[in-house]
């Protein structure tokens, strides 16, 4: 097996080939209307540099969880009408989970989609760690490539899980320590500190033995958390948790406390104390990734240390790594998506790359006839 990710120049002379991009323009909506276009802007780079070579490029994504029947609602409509104003003349499938043969990797549909097709582009960052048909299936017999944009993803976030410049802080926030545990345990081999925000902090903070009120928490991660934080102790390493808390007391008023909470009372965001201290350890740094929000930052009043957080990761000069999702929206939200090194298209993606170094979607590309 080739050790080697094939790239676009690995496909030679692409002019009046037909070429499947695999994009991910899984993008945020209401109402059918695209409320952030960056998923489909990321592409650009690859789709025109494949068109200015002379190839037909047919693009496929999925939109949302359809769950492999045809729905209005996931229809690739209004991302076509988007693509058509960025890249005119460039073809976009539809939705590929409206066909339960995506998900379900099937052999079939894979034939189906790469039926008339010369060789395939893999530029779905945010979908390459789900081994579904348009991801892993392509590769097997097409001349294949990674894209400009999973190119960039993988060099930025192989990087920092490789080669990271210390200090190398890594700042955790969203509501799931469950969700998060394995890319924590496999972050705590290579950062120096773990700040940790969002309602995860609130198991962590039990875990210490504080009263949480009416915080959300995740009981049976008690003694998980204990773990991570006798760990990283053992090992050099500081779990920065928040000295404050800001909430609702239990009659619904906007309230401050310290890390211990009177019955009823409910976090939703680190306090002003915390996000001064994690914006000074961001300041501090020399590499810094940030994935989840420190509090429920759509709403106002809980919005202060998400924005101090993204605010420290503008003004640092470390150098700064945004993991998808809701730390990407949030840093949009307070229109500082441009002052940071790199935002990822990728959340579930950008974390299980850091955590395992590798991605079905790379693994296939490594495959490819042509690796
Ligand atoms: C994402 O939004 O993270 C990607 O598009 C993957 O979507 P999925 O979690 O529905 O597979």
């Amino acid at each position: 097996m080739a050790d080697r990710i094939p790239t676009l120049d690995d496909l030679g002379d692409v002019a009046g080939k037909r070429v499947l991009v695999r994009t991910d323009f899984n993008v945020p909506m209401e109402n059918g209307v695209i409320t952030d276009d960056f998923r489909i802007r990321s592409a650009l780079p690859t789709i025109n540099w494949l068109t200015e070579r002379g190839a037909t490029v047919v693009t496929a994504s999925h939109l949302g969880r359809p769950k492999g029947q045809p729905n209005p609602k996931y229809s690739m409509d209004p991302v076509r009408a988007r693509l058509a104003e960025l890249a005119p003349g460039v073809e976009l499938l539809e939705n590929l989970r409206f066909d339960a043969g995506e998900e379900g990797n099937d052999p079939s549909f894979v034939a189906q989609l790469i039926d008339g097709i010369d060789a395939y582009v893999d530029d779905a960052f945010g979908a390459c760690h789900r081994a579904h048909a348009s991801i892993v299936g392509p590769p097997q017999t097409l001349p294949s490539a990674m894209g400009l944009l999973l190119q960039k993803e993988v060099e930025v976030l192989l990087g920092l899980r490789n080669d990271p410049k210390h200090p190398f802080v890594a700042v955790l926030g969203g509501s799931k320590i469950s969700d998060k545990l394995g890319v924590v345990e496999a972050l705590l081999n290579t950062v120096d500190s773990l700040v940790i925000g969002g309602a995860m902090c609130f198991t962590f903070l039990a875990a210490q033995g504080n009263p949480i009120g009416a915080s959300l928490w995740e009981p049976d991660q008690v003694d998980t958390c204990k773990r991570l934080l006798d760990t990283a102790g053992e090992r050099g390493k500081t779990i920065h948790l928040p000295e404050d808390i800001v909430g609702l007391d239990a009659d619904g008023n906007f309230a401050t406390y310290g890390v211990r909470l009177p019955d009823g009372a409910k976090g939703f965001d680190i306090g002003p104390g915390s996000a001064a201290a994690f914006s000074d350890i961001i300041m501090d740094a020399r590499t810094v990734f940030w994935n989840g929000p420190m509090g429920m930052f759509e709403d106002d009043r809980f919005a202060a240390g998400t924005r101090t957080v993204a605010q420290a990761m503008a003004d640092t000069k470390a150098f700064t790594v945004v993991g998808g999702g809701d730390s990407a929206a949030a840093l949009a939200q307070f229109r500082l998506d441009d002052e940071v090194d790199h935002v990822s298209t990728g959340g579930g993606a950008s974390l299980e790359l850091l955590e395992l170094g590798d991605l079905p979607g790379l693994d296939a590309l490594r495959k490819a006839p042509n690796a």
